[in-house]
C-alpha cells in the first residue's frame, strides 16, 4: 500500500513534545496538581508529548459538568438534534481520518495501513448510531385487567456514563463507548489508557466543532489507579462500560457496587480458532495467523489457541511458519510494515516471560519470540511473532491471556473432542472455525460457548451486529440494537382513563 501522504512528516507536526491538554467542560485544561505523565511513541521511545495527570478531583469536575449538561441544555436536544450532532461528528472524523490514524500509530504502535483500513467500519459506526438516535420508542402495553387503564414504556437515557477504555485501539473504542451515549442523550467522562491518551483528545476537539454542547463529552487523562478508580467509584455516574483486562473490569465491578451502577465489561479472552481437517487450508493459514498477530497480539480477540486436526498439523504449522516469517515488523507509520511494536518495556517482558514458561513447560518454539535488534529497532519494544508446537491444553501459554503476537497449536482428533477442550477456559469472547462442511459449521457455532463465532474467517465487526463476551470475558453488548438499550432505563407509565 502506498500512503496518500507522508505519515512521518505528519506525526512530527502534530506532537513535538508539546503538553496536551485534556477536555472538561468544554475546555481544554491541566490537571489541578499540575502533574502530567508522558507519552511516548512504543515504536522508538521517542517522547510526543505530555498529558495531565487527571486525578479524583478532575473527575470529580468532569462528572458535575457531564451532569450539568445531562439535566441542562443536551437534555433538551431532540433526536433530530442528536441525529445531526452525530453525523457533523462523522464528517468531521472523515475528513480528518489521515491524521486521527497517524496520532494512533504513533502513540501504540498500529500499523497505519490497518488504522486507515478502519475507516469505514468507525466512520459507519457514527453513521449507524445516528440512525439509531431517531428509533428510540417504548412500548404501548394492552392492560390485561382493566379497560380503563393503559400502560406504555419509555425509554430514557441513564445519565452520566463514565467510559474507561484500554490502549490498543483509541479511535474505535472511543467512538464506541461515545456514539451510543449521544444517541440516546446520555452524557461521559472518557478516561483513555495512560499508555495511548492523545487521540481521544483529538477526537474530542473534533466533537467540539461538531456543536457538542460542553460537558456532553469530557476526556479526563490519567492513570488508571487514580483517574479510573474514582470514575468507576463516582457516586453520580450512573453507567460505567470498560474494555480492558479482567482482573481491571472485576475491579470496576466491585466499584460500582455502592450506587449500584450499570455496567458493561468487555474483558479478556483465549480464544479458540478451529481447523477442521477438511479446511481450505491456504485460506485458513493467513487468517489464523493474523487473528493473533493483528495488533501484534494485543487484541482482545486473539485466537491465541489454534486447534488444529492431526492430520494436517505438520502442513498447516509449517505454513503458518512461512507465513509468520513474512511478515514485516517495523515503524507503524511506514506503509509496508505488518507488525508495529508492543505498547510499553513492561508488556514485552511479560509476553516475554510468558514464552520462556513455554519453552519451561516443553512446548516447541517453531520460529519468533525474540526481540530483533539493530536499527530501526533499538528502543522499541519489537517481538518476533511466536509459534508454539507440541502444547498441552494444561500449560501456561494454553490458559492464560498472553497479549502478545505468540500462538499455541494444540492438535486434536475429533469434534467433539475439540469442541469440549475449546470451551474449557474461563473465558468466552470469541472463537473460529474453518471448515468446508456445512453440517460441522453449524454444529460447531452453537456448541461453542463464545460471544462471537466466525466460519471460515476472523474479526470481522459490525456496528449493527452485537460483540461482547460470556464468562470471564464480560457482560453487555456492544454493537448492534441492544447495545443502546444499555444506555437506557425503561419507564413504565399508567394512566386511568375512567
Ligand atoms: P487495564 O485493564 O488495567 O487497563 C484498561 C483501562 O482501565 C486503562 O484506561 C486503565 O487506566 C484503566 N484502569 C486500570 N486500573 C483501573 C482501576 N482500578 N479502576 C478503573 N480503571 C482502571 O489494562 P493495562 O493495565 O493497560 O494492561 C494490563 C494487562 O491487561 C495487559 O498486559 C494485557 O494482558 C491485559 N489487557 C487486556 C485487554 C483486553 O482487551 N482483553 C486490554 C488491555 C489490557
Ligand atoms: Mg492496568
Amino acid at each position: 500500500m502506498t500512503l496518500s501522504f507522508d505519515s512521518r512528516k505528519m506525526a512530527d507536526a502534530l506532537y513535538t513534545g508539546q503538553f496536551c491538554p485534556m477536555f472538561i467542560d468544554g475546555a481544554f485544561v491541566p490537571a489541578q496538581s499540575g502533574e502530567v505523565l508522558d507519552v511516548v511513541d512504543p515504536a522508538s521511545g521517542h517522547q510526543l508529548a505530555t498529558v495531565p495527570r487527571g486525578g479524583a478531583a478532575d473527575v470529580d469536575v468532569a462528572v458535575a459538568a457531564a451532569r450539568r449538561a445531562f439535566e441542562g441544555e443536551w437534555s433538551k436536544f431532540t433526536p433530530y438534534d442528536r441525529q445531526e450532532i452525530l453525523l457533523r461528528i462523522a464528517d468531521l472524523m472523515e475528513k480528518n481520518w489521515d491524521m486521527l490514524c497517524v496520532s494512533d500509530t504513533v502513540d501504540m504502535g498500529l500499523p497505519i495501513t490497518r488504522t486507515l483500513g478502519n475507516k469505514r467500519r468507525v466512520i459507519g459506526m457514527l453513521r449507524f448510531y445516528a440512525g439509531q438516535a431517531t428509533a428510540l420508542h417504548g412500548d404501548y402495553i394492552e392492560n390485561s385487567v382493566s379497560q380503563s387503564m393503559i400502560s406504555y414504556t419509555t425509554r430514557e437515557p441513564v445519565g452520566v456514563v463514565g467510559a474507561i477504555i484500554p490502549w490498543n485501539a483509541p479511535i474505535a473504542a472511543s467512538i464506541w463507548k461515545i456514539a451510543p451515549a449521544l444517541a440516546t442523550g446520555c452524557t461521559v467522562v472518557l478516561k483513555p489508557s495512560e499508555d495511548a491518551p492523545l487521540t481521544p483528545l483529538l477526537i474530542a476537539k473534533l466533537m467540539q466543532e461538531a456543536g457538542v454542547p460542553d460537558g456532553v463529552v469530557n476526556v479526563v487523562t490519567g492513570t488508571g489507579a487514580e483517574a479510573g478508580a474514582r470514575l468507576a467509584a463516582h457516586p453520580d455516574v450512573n453507567k460505567v462500560v470498560f474494555t480492558g483486562s479482567t482482573a481491571t473490569g472485576q475491579t470496576i465491578a466491585r466499584a460500582g457496587v455502592d450506587n449500584l451502577k450499570r455496567i458493561t465489561l468487555e474483558l479478556g479472552g483465549k480464544s479458540p480458532m478451529i481447523i477442521c481437517k477438511d479446511a481450505d487450508i491456504a485460506k485458513a493459514i493467513p487468517v489464523a495467523a493474523m487473528a493473533v498477530y493483528a495488533h501484534s497480539g494485543q487484541i482482545c480477540i486473539a485466537g491465541s489457541r489454534l486447534f488444529v486436526a492431526r492430520e494436517i498439523q505438520d502442513e498447516f504449522i509449517q505454513g503458518l511458519s512461512e507465513f509468520a516469517k513474512s511478515l514485516k515488523i517495523g515503524h507503524g507509520l511506514d506503509a509496508d510494515t505488518d507488525l508495529g511494536p508492543l505498547i510499553n518495556a513492561q508488556q514485552t517482558s511479560k509476553v516475554e516471560a510468558y514464552i520462556a514458561s513455554g519453552q519451561e513447560e516443553g512446548a516447541r518454539l517453531i520460529t519468533g519470540g525474540g526481540r530483533p535488534s539493530g536499527d530501526p529497532y533499538d528502543g522499541g519494544n519489537f517481538l518476533r511473532p511466536a509459534i508454539f508446537a507440541d502444547v498441552r491444553d494444561d500449560m501456561k501459554i494454553a490458559r492464560e491471556e498472553i497479549f502478545g503476537p505468540v500462538v499455541s497449536v494444540l492438535p486434536f482428533d475429533t469434534l467433539d473432542e475439540v469442541t469440549a477442550r475449546a470451551n474449557a477456559t474461563q473465558y468466552g469472547l470469541a472463537a473460529g472455525i474453518f471448515t468446508r462442511d456445512l453440517g460441522t459449521a453449524h454444529k460447531m457455532t452453537k456448541r461453542i460457548k463464545a460471544g462471537s463465532v466466525w466460519v471460515n474467517m476472523y474479526h470481522a465487526i459490525d456496528p449493527a451486529v452485537p460483540f461482547g463476551g460470556l464468562k470471564m470475558s464480560g457482560y453487555g453488548k456492544e454493537g448492534g440494537v441492544e447495545h443502546l438499550q444499555a444506555y437506557l432505563d425503561t419507564k413504565a407509565v399508567w394512566i386511568q382513563t375512567e
